[in-house]
């Protein structure tokens, strides 16, 4: 062996390996950026870079602004100014564990009079709650609480994002009006949930769409793609190419001339609508993966069943489909992950049911506020995504050169 060739093989990899590296820490640091700042508070988001959680240096005190600005003048600098309604003390603020509840007492009178002179604050609920949970967290920190500090990491973003706003009156005198029993708390805690605005319905109406759009065309595929590869019918060879051609439709030109056959049908916003749609448009390459997949299998086996007398029914289910197993789980895969990502075709077509992509986009509010909360929800959104790809890469890496390789 000559002295140098391990150096020589090194150095021939060098620019592979230089490039993957390079690859890795482009994917991976606006990952980690993004990642840690689902965990800061608002105040830290808008004023400092996520890098900052490394060197606790400078304290930014969350929800001083506004504090200030809307309480400030009758309840003073430091939140101790009435004597009845000492801000600064744990035991009041512990009474006011979300924004809302801290709104739903705003609304009150107080000796017959509004609780604040600036009443146009307390009207549109969303931006009420915006600027109040900054004051709330404001007046954690001051009643000794650590919320203020520039390191503080919390869930904090994640909850809002699940429960969204929750801006209802009706919401408000329910749940946050003071009704304490355990049972209006669990039932309280459902609505959260299941707020349509927030991230944990949505996340609900994604399951809903995404497993049955995956599983339906896969099904479906591997029927036509047995009977494609191992039935014989005249024009078969046709067919298959014209099913193969129609893959390069895009699907932005179905979008308007489905949408109204769907008024049409009354089937405007249902989730069978969507099902449908995504099993049109799935069935082409799911049918050209699994037909080469099921092509290739050796043709032996099954002149044998046949002549044991099998039918197709049964060398189906028995045969074919179980021997097709990797195709199965590659293209489960790609349809979920596609469809779980997909934003046009559930934002035209499932429009009373955000899914997540969808709620993500109406969680933007017009002056680009409230990112902090966005973090949160886009984790929350591509945590299932991540799961699968993760537990199912092996058939993954199998899916990509399947219709490669196969011929
Ligand atoms: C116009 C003056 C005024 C402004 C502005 C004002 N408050 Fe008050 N607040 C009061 C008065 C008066 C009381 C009653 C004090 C008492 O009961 O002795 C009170 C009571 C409270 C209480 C105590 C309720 C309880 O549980 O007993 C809280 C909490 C509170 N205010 C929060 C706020 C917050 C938050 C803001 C700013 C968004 C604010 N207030 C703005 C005057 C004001």
């Amino acid at each position: 062996m000559k002295p140098f060739s391990k150096w020589n093989r090194f150095f021939s990899r060098l620019p592979l390996n230089l490039i993957v590296i390079f690859l890795c820490v482009v994917w991976i640091v606006p990952t980690l950026g993004v990642f840690i700042s689902s965990f800061r508070s608002r105040e830290a988001v808008r004023t400092t870079g996520w890098w900052n959680v490394l060197t606790p240096a400078s304290r930014v005190i969350e929800g001083k602004a506004e504090y200030d600005q809307y309480c400030a003048s009758c309840h003073g600098e430091n939140g101790d100014l009435l004597p009845g309604a000492d801000l600064s003390d744990p035991a009041l603020v512990a009474g006011y564990p979300r924004s809302n509840r801290l709104l739903a007492m705003l609304r009150q009178e107080i000796d017959g009079g509004p609780h604040m002179e600036d009443q146009a604050l307390l009207e549109d609920p969303k931006s009420a709650l915006e600027t109040l949970a900054p004051v709330l967290a404001y007046m954690e920190g001051i009643s000794g609480g650590d919320t203020g500090s520039e390191t503080a990491l919390s869930l904090r973003n994640y909850a809002d994002a699940l429960v969204g706003y929750k801006g209802t009156q009706d919401y408000l005198t329910d749940c946050e009006g003071g009704g304490e029993s355990a049972s209006t708390k669990f039932e309280c805690s459902v609505k959260d949930l299941l707020n349509p605005e927030g991230m944990g319905r949505a996340f609900l109406n994604t399951l809903a769409v995404t497993i049955p759009s995956a599983l339906i065309p896969i099904l479906f595929a591997a029927f036509a793609a047995y009977a494609f590869a191992w039935m014989d019918f005249p024009g078969r060879m046709w067919i298959f190419a014209l099913l193969v051609g129609l893959q390069i439709i895009p699907l932005q030109m179905a979008l308007v001339p489905i949408a109204r056959m769907y008024a049409d049908l009354g089937m405007q916003s249902t989730f069978i609508g969507i099902w449908l749609f995504h099993t049109g448009f799935g069935l082409p390459y799911a049918i050209y993966l699994m037909r080469n997949f099921m092509g290739s299998l050796p043709r032996e086996v099954f002149e044998s069943v046949y002549i044991d007398g099998a039918n197709h029914w049964t060398a189906f289910w028995q045969l074919a489909l179980p021997l097709s197993i990797p195709a199965v789980a590659s293209l489960g895969i790609y349809q979920f992950i596609w469809i779980w990502n997909d934003f046009l075709v559930a934002k035209i077509f499932l429009t009373t049911n955000p899914v997540l992509t969808v709620q993500i986009a109406n969680l933007i509010d017009p002056r680009g506020g409230n990112w902090h909360i966005l973090t949160g929800a886009a984790f929350l959104s591509f945590l299932v995504p991540m799961i699968v790809f993760l537990s199912l890469q092996r058939f993954f890496v199998r899916g990509l050169t399947g219709g490669a390789v196969k011929g």
